[in-house]
């Protein structure tokens, strides 16, 4: 069963850890990230942006997969779906669909309209026991082709946003999707710790994952961030382990070209980096 990111949450931002947001593309993904999850017996959120849900052919198809996947494989850790980035009408499709966790970005809009739609959705997703994720502040960096410009979040904005009754709070610190360039300056810290000051005990989320430094993770943890997205750094280590297999000629030999085969080493890749963020973000063992 798939449930809301509330308690996941609540617990992690008392325990001074963070959950990880693993985004999902396929199968293979999902089956790896669920796998690992209950390996380490660590909650987990399953990431899905509106163009992987297109791309899986639909929110529908993805919670179908997701909870039969976490049935079949005997999943008992708690387990979150959720809409990553959703637009307003991609929040309620994911509602419908049977999602367990939404994010609506309004970030793009002017404060007063991205609070008028978040406070819309907060309402619809506490009736059905949905988690609800905002946004202040927009993550810089590319999602499927949207390019954020990255800015920095207004402390009394996140107040403003924190206070409709929002599950969880994502506000730019200076993070953006995708690697960092050689010159990123870091996180803003003293951003961060004025929107927890303002918020209080709303679990904060960190978005951009991908090569924030270990020591800049620790310190975004405690400072409140209790959910970290990461999507990257699994598409370039499935990537990097199978471009390996391939160029090994492994896919020449025997049965190699079997799909089973060829997508192991990405799998693995997927299995390995889940296991190392959430070593890092301190959530293993904490799935009871
Ligand atoms: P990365 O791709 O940089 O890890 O960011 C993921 C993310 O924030 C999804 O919302």
């Amino acid at each position: 069963m798939l449930v809301s990111a509330k308690e996941m949450l609540e617990k992690a931002k008392a325990g001074h850890y963070a959950v990880g947001q693993f985004n999902i593309n396929n199968l293979e993904w999902t089956k790896s990230i669920l796998q690992t999850a209950q390996e380490m017996n660590s909650p987990v959120i399953l990431g899905v942006s509106e163009g992987a849900g297109k791309y899986m052919c639909g929110f529908k198809t993805v919670a179908a997969m997701v909870e039969a996947m976490v049935e079949s494989l005997g999943i008992t850790v708690p387990v979150a779906l959720h809409l990553d980035h959703g637009t307003y009408e991609g929040a309620y499709k994911c509602i419908e669909a049977g999602f367990s966790s939404i994010m609506f970005d309004g970030s793009h809009y002017p404060i007063a309209e991205n609070i008028e739609k978040t406070k819309e959705l907060v309402a619809v997703c506490r009736e059905k026991g949905i988690s609800l994720e905002a946004e202040v502040g927009a993550i810089g960096g590319e999602e499927d082709g949207v390019i954020g410009g990255g800015e920095v979040a207004d402390p009394n904005e996140c107040k403003m946003i924190a206070d409709l009754g929002v599950t969880m709070l994502a506000a730019g610190i200076g993070n953006i999707h995708g690697k960092y360039p050689a010159n990123w300056a870091g996180l803003r810290f003293d951003t961060l710790a004025a929107i927890s000051e303002k918020v209080g005990q709303m679990p904060l989320v960190l978005h951009g994952g991908t090569g924030i430094p270990a020591d800049q993770i620790k310190k975004a943890i405690s400072l409140g961030v209790s959910k970290i997205n990461v999507n990257t750094e699994c598409q370039l280590a499935f990537a990097a382990a199978t471009r390996q297999y391939i160029e090994a000629g492994k896919d020449l030999e025997g049965k190699g070209f079997d799909p089973r085969k060829l997508l192991a080493p990405g799998v693995e890749a997927i299995k390995a980096t889940v296991k190392e963020k959430m070593e890092l973000f301190g959530s293993v063992g904490k799935a009871e």
